[in-house]
């Protein structure tokens, strides 16, 4: 991360900080009491476009955890929504809080409040990515199978902000990552090539075909996301057409390695990109997921703010 600390995306990221930041959030998980405190008198944003229940209440909990305090707002709480400008409201913040953590529809928006703002500007999911969910993903992965590099995953459906974040941080992690989905709905492919920049420096071998068998056999992770994100429900009965055939059902997992991790980001629309049947399953670690969301941005936190 260069410059101001912002974390708008998991390229920023050195080599390095990617696996001090998973190394951080083993230490956070494992030793809590370590670092009460760490975020004691600091004031943080938390600015949401959009719905939320892991984000919102991860971020509220960990900054509380950590001694700090987390206050929630939209766009219609704040004079944003009646026209104040992005930039002047980023100037606004910066002299009250000592970190913003934003999920926003459009990209650019979090670019924005970043270039205007003088605190750190967290990523809490745009139409792009969704790197706190990236990061929480690979040290979960870690946490499973005890190593990253070489790990088999494979993400199906939509080639949308988690597969982007997933892709980016495979890149840095040396994932051999494959990306299932019909052609229509694949990966950016500015996306993919920054992941492919970076994979040559950590073996990471990065795949995008549309063809189930080739991207799931072998797999060790199998991962999906809904068909639909937040901001495109106009899409929706194209999108529910396109991947109907890509779903994560029990056919599909048996596909892959034998015993393999099944993960989604949630929230997940049962019997459509999943069945209930798989993420109720043993090999579903989608609640551990959902609680490494809290660890990792704890660390994220208190990496931010000491820099
Ligand atoms: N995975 C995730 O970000 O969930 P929320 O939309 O509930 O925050
Ligand atoms: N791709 C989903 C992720 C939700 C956490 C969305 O953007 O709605």
């Amino acid at each position: 991360m260069g410059g101001k600390s912002d974390f708008l995306s998991i390229k920023e990221l050195s080599f390095d900080e990617f696996h001090q930041l998973l190394g951080m959030t083993a230490e956070v998980k494992n030793e809590p009491e370590r670092f009460t405190g760490s975020l004691q008198g600091k004031t943080l944003g938390l600015f949401f476009e959009k719905p939320s229940t892991r984000t919102r209440l991860s971020f509220e909990v960990g900054i509380y955890q950590l001694g700090g305090v987390g206050l929630y707002f939209s766009p219609q709480q704040l004079q944003l929504g009646r026209g104040e400008t992005i930039a002047d409201t980023a100037r606004v913040l910066s002299r009250y809080l000592n970190a913003l953590m934003a999920r926003v529809f459009s990209h650019l928006t979090l670019e924005e409040l970043a270039r205007h703002g003088t605190i750190p500007v967290i990523n809490g999911l745009s139409d792009r990515f969704h790197p706190c969910q990236g990061m929480a993903d690979y040290f979960t992965i870690q946490e499973e199978l005890g190593r990253l590099r070489g790990v088999k995953v494979c993400y199906i459906g939509d080639g949308n902000n988690v597969c982007h974040s997933l892709l980016l941080g495979g890149a840095k992690a040396g994932i051999d990552l494959r990306v299932v989905s019909p052609k229509e709905c694949a990966p950016d492919s500015q996306v993919v090539n920054s992941a492919l920049e970076d994979s040559s420096m950590s073996g990471a071998k990065i795949t995008v075909t549309d063809r189930i068998e080739e991207g799931v056999k072998g797999a060790e992770v199998v991962y999906t996301d809904v068909w639909v994100s937040m901001g495109e429900e106009k899409e929706r009965a194209r999108k529910l057409n396109l991947l109907q055939p890509y779903q994560v059902n029990k056919k599909l997992m048996a596909l892959a390695e034998p015993g393999a991790l099944f993960m989604h980001c949630l929230p997940a629309h049962r019997e459509e990109e999943v069945t209930s049947e798989v993420i109720d399953s043993e090999q579903s670690v989608v609640w551990n997921q959902a609680e490494n969301r809290l660890h990792f941005q704890k660390a994220l936190l208190i990496y931010l703010l000491k820099k």
